[in-house]
């Protein structure tokens, strides 16, 4: 539903997908939640949200995508009824018009980045004045990956995602070729309900060794030159669990080895999307286009990205 009275007041907000460079489940949390630590990854793959103010109080969403919904269960809408709530204005309206580019269910965090974008756009849009700080730690009350990909670059996530530790680099340089097959999606509860019922038994318990294993995370180095020269393996714990649910993961695994130039191959999230590393995005780049027939034999959906060292970003140009 397109509100009645919009004016100009408008703005764009791109919102990136991550995947993840490490994903370690280090044990079970009083909330129900796993206590993680990730290294995540903003990558150029991305969906655009237009927000238009509103002169009602109105929070409308519309898509060009027929597989999401545009209701209350969208966590774009939850996002500017809670940022709404927070500043108990309840008469701000928008109308959000999305993009999505980003494959939905398949761990590359699409519906938290538009969560994300949602927060920065319209506490930009409706001169919220927030700061980034303060709305990551209200982002979390509606999805645990929301707070990385509202700062985005790479970062090492604790907690049940939400906990950040800002990795700093000057050079994002290597590339990736992702992959994901469209006939299925992942649901992230499942992975990890699965991945508890088989590996629930290694689950840490004391406070100390989860504090090691967090350390063990801070002192690697997670430079490009770093993940790319010494060859050592991406952990994804969930693979483990989600490789024999979905035989889709394991055929994309299979592809994205045999490419000339891949280094590492790992799952993302709880996938089942899947990428390889190489050192730039023009050498991923012309992997892809060389291997197009390939992929599609496969039946697999592919891209070329770069690295992201930022999160959402806002503009005025809707492409
Ligand atoms: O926080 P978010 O809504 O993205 O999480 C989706 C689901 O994934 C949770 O409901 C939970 O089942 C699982 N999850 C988890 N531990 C985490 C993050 C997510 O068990 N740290």
């Amino acid at each position: 539903m397109v509100p009645s009275k919009a004016n100009k007041d408008f703005l764009i907000a791109e919102a990136y997908a991550k995947v993840n460079l490490h994903l370690e489940v280090l044990g079970i949390r009083d909330d129900g939640y796993h206590e993680l630590g990730m290294v995540m990854q903003s990558i150029n793959l991305s969906d655009q949200l237009k927000m238009i103010k509103s002169e009602d109080n109105n929070i409308t969403l519309k898509s060009n995508s027929s597989e999401i919904s545009n209701g209350e269960d969208n966590l774009i809408i939850k996002a500017a009824n809670l940022l709404r709530k927070n500043v108990g204005n309840t008469q701000l309206g928008v109308h959000i018009e999305l993009k999505k580019n980003i494959p939905i269910g398949a761990g590359l965090a699409g519906g938290s980045a538009d969560a994300a974008a949602t927060l920065v756009g319209l506490n930009k849009l409706w001169k919220l004045n927030l700061e980034m700080v303060e709305l990551e730690k209200l982002s979390k009350e509606i999805g645990s990956d929301i707070p990385f990909c509202i700062s985005g670059g790479r970062q090492i996530c604790f907690g049940r995602g939400e906990i950040l530790e800002k990795l700093n680099f000057d050079q994002f340089d290597l590339g990736l070729v992702l992959v994901k097959d469209p006939s299925i999606q992942v649901s992230t509860p499942v992975a990890y309900r699965k991945y508890k019922e088989q590996y629930g038994h290694t689950y840490l318990e004391a406070d100390k060794d989860f504090e090691m294993k967090r350390n063990i995370l801070r002192l690697k180095n997670w430079s490009d030159k770093s993940l790319f020269d010494n060859r050592r393996e991406i952990q994804n714990d969930l693979q483990k669990t989600v490789c024999p649910m979905a035989p889709e993961v394991e055929k994309s695994l299979k592809v994205l080895s045999g490419l000339p130039g891949s280094r590492l191959v790992s799952m993302s999230g709880s996938g089942p999307s899947c990428f390889a590393l190489f050192k730039n995005y023009d050498d991923a780049n012309n992997v892809l286009k060389e291997h197009v027939k390939d992929f599609e034999r496969a039946g697999l959906s592919a891209w070329a990205c770069s690295m992201k060292s930022n999160g959402v970003q806002l503009g005025n140009e809707f492409t």
